[in-house]
């Protein structure tokens, strides 16, 4: 068993570079299959556990994968064959339901197990089989298991997404992209790694256009061809590091960033009190007082996102005031508060909002991370506070945080990574 032990109360100094989008990264790996030829995959966050495992499937249906270096690979996708995809493979991650959208644009099939991921609430798949149907894809669901789509052939066609959903969106212009005409996909997620996803597949030959609007266009094209191309960087690490340096009362500069993609979380770092300062590939987060209070409400891109909630809740419990946060996209994200009241935090939660006193410091405590995000804000939190926190089930923060440790501690920051043996395990007896 591994934690996270970290020593608090020291404030975040020096330079920190953000890496590649985990999200964009993966929606992007599995596209490579539309294309039968080599594509070369840059900036990638090559160490975080959610990109392996999408590497892992992608040798699985028959793909070479060459390891270029730290961050790039090279995706040889003539000789994937495979369109089945078992529950082993997907367990791991939600994003690997992206492999139905792109072995069933491939194919014109695709029989993949229903996919794991960090608990959040329920997290149907209703829209994204809407949009494969709308294609003309048969979709049925075994047991709730396992989602087999085919086609003989599939059709351009409108889809009006009922919810905005990132990943109904990404799957439907994976499987679009190579259909007959011309799909348009109304009330579509516009977040950045939605752009992302439509620039990769263009750099391929997809003629995709209105990607970070509402309403996106996809003609299809008849073959795809190979191409490299750079990821995005993680607007959600970023906004992490953003929190962190405020948190801390710290000054950080955070390189590899498109400024652009954090105005949501500056506005309200900049509300709190944080001295916020932009350039053109990099933001500048100081603070040096006691923050003030904010309300926050998530939404979809532009807004403010759900996946900086926990953080910036952090920052909050340390406010002079009281805040509220409105979780508006998934019905279980406040399990992380039960840990930071550990930690000394005063919150309330009643449904989808959490009442936030602010408190004048936090103290130093053994915590869990309920999941990824949840794992980013206990670092915060520990690095904020006095004393010692021990921070236990690691593996959701390795799903999404890139060299952490060593990140953190090139920033003056005091964590290390234990190894401890688990009481409960009879396996580990000696
Ligand atoms: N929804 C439906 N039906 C669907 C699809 C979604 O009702 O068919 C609902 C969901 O239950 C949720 C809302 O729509 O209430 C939004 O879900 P969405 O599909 O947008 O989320 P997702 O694609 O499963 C991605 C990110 C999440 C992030 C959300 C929202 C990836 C791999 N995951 O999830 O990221 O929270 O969008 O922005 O891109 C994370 O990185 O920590 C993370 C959880």
């Amino acid at each position: 068993m591994e934690k996270y032990v970290i020593n608090g109360g020291t404030p975040l100094y020096g330079e920190v570079s953000v890496s590649g989008a985990k999200n964009a990264a993966l929606a992007i790996i599995p596209a490579a299959i539309l294309s039968q030829d080599i594509c070369v995959i840059e900036n990638l966050p090559l160490s975080i556990s959610d990109v392996r495992y999408m590497i892992a499937t992608l040798r699985h249906i028959g793909a070479d994968v060459r390891y270029i270096d730290k961050s790039s690979i090279e995706i040889d996708s003539r000789k994937v064959s495979s369109y089945v995809i078992s529950h082993d493979m997907t367990k791991h991650l939600r994003a690997s339901y992206y492999f139905i959208g792109a072995l069933l644009g491939r194919f014109g099939r695709a029989r993949v197990a229903m996919p794991g991921g960090c608990y959040l609430g329920p997290r149907p798949i209703d829209q994204h089989i809407k949009g494969f149907e709308a294609l003309g894809a048969k979709v049925s669901v075994e047991d709730n298991a396992i989602v087999e789509a085919l086609s003989e052939k599939l059709f351009g066609a409108p889809v009006y997404l009922d919810i905005v959903s990132v990943g109904a969106t990404v799957n439907i212009m994976l499987a679009a992209v190579k259909a007959e005409g011309m799909t348009i996909i109304e009330n579509a997620a516009k977040e950045p790694h939605i752009v992302d996803l439509a620039n990769f597949l263009n750099s391929m030959g997809a003629d995709i256009r209105g990607a970070g609007t509402d309403v996106i266009k996809i003609r299809g094209v008849e073959n795809l061809h190979g191409c490299t191309y750079s990821i995005i960087p993680d607007q959600i690490e970023a906004g992490t590091f953003m929190v962190a340096a405020a948190a801390t009362k710290g000054n950080l500069l955070i390189k590899n960033v498109i400024p652009k993609h954090l105005e949501s979380i500056s506005t309200k770092l900049v509300e709190c009190g944080a001295t916020v300062e932009e350039y053109d590939e990099a933001i500048r987060v100081s603070m040096d007082t006691r923050p003030g209070k904010c309300n926050i409400k998530t939404m979809p891109h532009p807004g403010f996102p759900t996946d900086m909630q926990p953080q910036i809740a952090v920052l909050l419990a340390l406010a002079d005031g009281t805040s509220l946060i409105s979780e508006s996209i998934w019905s279980n994200r406040f399990r992380y508060t039960e840990q930071l009241i550990r930690m000394g935090a005063k919150i309330n939660v009643d449904g989808q909002i959490a009442m936030i006193h602010g408190v004048e410091a936090l103290k130093g405590a053994p915590v869990r991370a309920d999941d990824l995000r949840a794992g980013a804000a206990m670092i915060i939190a520990g690095l904020a506070a006095q004393g010692r926190t021990e921070i236990e089930e690691i593996s959701h923060i390795r799903r999404g945080y890139e060299n952490v440790v060593e990140k953190i501690s090139n920033i003056g920051g005091d964590i290390r990574m234990v190894y401890c043996v688990d009481p409960l395990d009879i396996n580990d007896a000696g």
